[in-house]
C-alpha cells in the first residue's frame, strides 16, 4: 500500500509527465517546508520546465489543470506558488477516514511495502575473543533498528552476526585456557568460572604470550592444530566460543536486540569455502603472487603513493585473512541465501575493507550484479572530552558494565519523580529508561558522525530524548485510562483547531519516514519524527481540551489521542525500546 507521499509523487508525477510530455518525470513531492505552503509540496515542475525550455509556471498551471480533472480523494485543491511550486492541500474528512481506519486496524498504520525483496543485515559481529564492549553499542542497536524496519515493512530480514570466532588469538586462548585448567579432560573443570570475566582471561593470556617465548610457541602450534582440525583443540575452542556467546546473548538481552544463536554465522562457518574463493579468483585471473601472498589488485585502490593496494586473499603461511572470509560471505549472501540487498553495519573504520571486498565480489563474479551491497557505516562513541570513550584509566568499558551503570542512574532519577513508589516498581521503570537511554541517545544521532556519549542528556526529560518520549507516551496513556472507550469506538470525526490537524496528519506519516529509513538506513529520521510527534501532542494537548469537551469533540480528541499513542508505541518498538504505561 502507497504512503501519503508516494501517492501524491504517483499522482503528481503522472499529470506532470502528461503535461511536459516525458514520461516518468519526477513531480519531487516533499512534506511541505513552512505550513503556509500547505500539508506537501512538488518541487519537479521547474527541473522539467528547464528541460524543455519552456515558462515554468506556465507547466505548473498545466500540472494543476490535469490534477483537478482527476479528483483525487485525498486533495482539496492545489495552488501554483513562486516560479512554479504546487502546494498541496489534503482534505480533512480524507485524513480522517485514514486514522480512523488505523485506529480500527493498528496493523495498517505501518503498510507493507509493495515489493517485497530479501535482506540480509549483518550487525553487532563481535569477536568472540574478548567481552562486547561500547564500541559494539552502535553497531549492535543501529542493526538491530534496521532488521526490525525493514521486517516490519513486509520484507525477509536474514540477520546474520558474523562474529570473529577463527584466527590466532584462538590459538593463545585454547593454550592459556589449557594452562590453567591444567586438567587433561577439560569435561571436568569448571569453565563458565575461568571465563566470567572474558577480557581479564584475555589480558592475562596476552601477558603470557608476550613475556614468554615457549607460551607463544604453544599459542601458534595451537592455531595449527586447531585449524587442521584435531578434536581436543576443537573441543576446547567450542567451549571457549559457546561461554563467550553466552555472554553476548546477555547483553543482547539486556539490550532489547533480537539477535539468537540462530542468526550466528560466524567467520569458522565460511572455512570450507575459503580454498573455493581462491579458485574462483584464479579462474578469473585476478590473482597475484607478492612476497608469496596471494593479492588481488584492482587499479581503482591505490594508496597514498599511488602505489596500487593489495586485498590479501591468502598469505605466505597459507592463512586465510578477513576479506576472504567476506568474500566467501558475500557469495553465500548471494547465492546461497538469496538476498537483493546486503547491509553491513560496521564502523566507518572498515570503509576501505568493505569497498575492496565489495569490488573484488563483483568483477570475480562472487556476488551477482543486481544484488545491493552496502556498507552502513557508524562512526566512533566519544567521551565528553572528545575522545574515544574509555575509562579514567584507559581501558575500554564492558557493554554490560555500561548498560548497569545506565540502569543505576535511572533508578536515582526515577526515585527522585516518584518516590512514592515501592521499589521493586521503581526497579522496573529504571530498567527500561536506563537501557531505551543509552539506545535512544545513539539512535537519535546521525549515524555517520563521531557520537558524544553523555550520561546527563541523554537522562533528561527535556529535549529529543527517550525520557521525554516516554513520558510523553505514559502521559497519554493516563488520559485515556480516564475515559472507558472501548476501542472499536474510537474515531475521529472533527477538526477544530489547527493544532488538531497537525497532529493528525503527522500520525499518518509515520509510514513516509519509516521507508526512509528503509531506503537510507538512517534511524535518526524516525527519532526525530517520534520527537515532533510527541511535540505536536503537547501543543494539541494545550490548545484542546480532551475530557472536558464536548462529547463529539471528546469521542474524536480522544481517538486522535490513542492514534498517537499507537503511533508512539509502534515508533519506539521499531527502534527496540519498550514502552511505559506509567512512569
Ligand atoms: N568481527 C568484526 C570486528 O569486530 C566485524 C565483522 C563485521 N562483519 C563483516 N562481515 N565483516 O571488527
Amino acid at each position: 500500500m502507497q504512503n501519503l507521499k508516494q501517492h501524491l509523487g504517483a499522482l503528481l508525477g503522472s499529470c506532470l509527465s502528461k503535461a511536459a510530455g516525458i514520461a516518468n518525470s519526477n513531480a519531487n513531492v516533499i512534506t511541505a517546508s513552512k505550513p503556509e505552503f500547505g500539508d506537501y509540496q512538488a518541487n519537479g515542475v521547474m527541473a522539467i520546465a528547464k528541460q524543455l525550455q519552456t515558462n515554468p509556471r506556465e507547466l505548473a498551471q498545466k500540472v494543476v489543470e490535469l490534477i483537478d480533472s482527476v479528483n483525487d480523494k485525498l486533495i482539496e485543491r492545489v495552488e501554483i506558488a513562486g516560479p512554479g511550486f504546487i502546494n498541496i492541500h489534503l482534505r480533512n474528512d480524507a485524513l480522517m477516514a485514514k486514522a480512523s481506519m488505523v485506529l480500527q486496524q493498528p496493523n495498517t498504520l505501518i503498510p507493507q511495502s509493495e515489493q517485497a525483496v530479501c535482506i540480509v543485515v549483518d550487525y553487532s559481529s563481535p569477536n568472540l575473543a574478548k567481552e562486547m564492549h561500547v564500541g559494539h553499542l552502535r553497531g549492535t542497536i543501529i542493526g538491530d533498528c534496521l532488521a526490525r524496519v525493514l521486517e516490519k515493512q513486509g520484507h525477509e530480514v536474514i540477520r546474520q552476526n558474523h562474529v570473529g570466532d577463527w584466527g590466532t588469538q584462538f590459538g593463545m586462548l585454547i593454550a592459556y585456557l589449557k594452562e590453567v585448567m591444567k586438567a587433561p579432560d577439560p569435561g571436568s573443570d569448571d569453565l563458565p568460572t575461568r571465563l566470567a570475566d572474558l577480557e581479564v582471561f584475555y589480558r592475562a593470556a596476552r601477558k603470557r604470550f608476550d613475556s614468554d617465548s615457549e607460551f607463544a610457541e604453544t599459542s601458534r602450534l595451537s592455531v595449527v592444530k586447531l585449524q587442521g582440525g584435531e578434536p581436543e583443540y576443537l573441543q576446547i575452542w567450542q567451549r571457549f566460543i559457546d561461554e563467550s556467546l553466552r555472554h553476548c546473548q546477555l547483553v543482547y538481552d539486556r539490550l532489547n536486540v533480537t539477535l539468537s544463536n540462530k542468526d550466528l554465522k560466524a567467520e569458522s562457518f565460511y572455512n570450507d569455502g575459503l580454498s573455493g574463493i581462491v579458485t574462483a579468483l584464479e579462474e578469473k585471473n585476478l590473482l597475484t603472487l607478492s612476497a608469496g601472498a596471494l593479492c588481488v589488485f584492482l587499479p581503482e585502490f591505490t594508496g597514498k603513493d599511488g602505489d596500487p593496494l593489495p586485498v590479501i586473499i591468502r598469505k605466505s603461511d597459507g592463512a586465510y585473512l578477513y576479506a576472504t572470509t567476506d568474500l566467501a560471505a558475500v557469495r553465500y549472501r548471494c547465492f546461497d541465501l538469496n538476498a537483493d540487498r546486503s547491509l553491513y553495519v560496521v564502523d566507518a573504520r572498515q570503509s576501505l575493507h568493505f569497498q575492496q571486498v565489495f569490488a573484488v565480489a563483483r568483477v570475480a563474479g562472487l556476488a551477482s550484479d543486481n544484488i545491493s551491497l552496502e556498507h552502513v557505516t557508524y562512526g566512533t562513541m566519544m567521551g565528553k572530552d572528545g575522545k574515544p570513550f574509555q575509562t579514567r584509566s584507559g581501558d575500554t568499558i564492558k557493554l554490560i558494565e555500561l548498560l548497569n551503570e545506565a540502569c543505576r542512574r535511572a533508578f536515582e532519577l526515577v526515585s527522585d519523580k516518584n518516590p512514592d513508589l515501592d521499589e521493586a516498581a521503581r526497579q522496573a521503570i529504571a530498567d527500561t529508561v536506563g537501557i531505551a537511554a543509552v539506545k535512544y541517545a545513539d539512535l537519535s544521532k546521525n549515524r555517520t558522525s563521531d557520537y558524544i556519549f553523555d550520561w546527563s542528556a541523554m537522562l533528561s526529560f527535556e529535549g529529543n530524548t527517550a525520557p521525554y518520549l516516554l513520558y510523553a507516551y505514559a502521559r497519554i496513556k493516563s488520559i485515556l485510562s480516564k475515559q472507558e472507550t472501548a476501542l472499536e469506538q474510537y474515531s475521529i470525526t472533527s477538526i477544530d483547531a489547527r493544532e488538531e490537524r497537525d497532529l493528525l496528519l503527522k500520525n499518518l506519516q509515520l509510514p513516509e519516514v519509516i521507508e526512509m529509513v528503509a531506503t537510507d538506513c538512517y534511524p535518526n529520521l524516525l527519532c526525530n519524527y517520534l520527537y515532533e510527534l510527541a511535540g505536536k501532542f503537547m501543543r494539541f494537548y494545550e490548545a484542546c481540551p480532551i475530557l472536558k469537551a464536548e462529547l463529539e469533540s471528546r469521542n474524536s480528541r480522544l481517538s486522535l489521542a490513542a492514534l498517537t499513542a499507537e503511533t508512539l508505541q509502534q515508533g519506539l518498538d521499531l527502534l527496540g525500546i519498550e514502552t511505559l504505561e506509567k512512569m
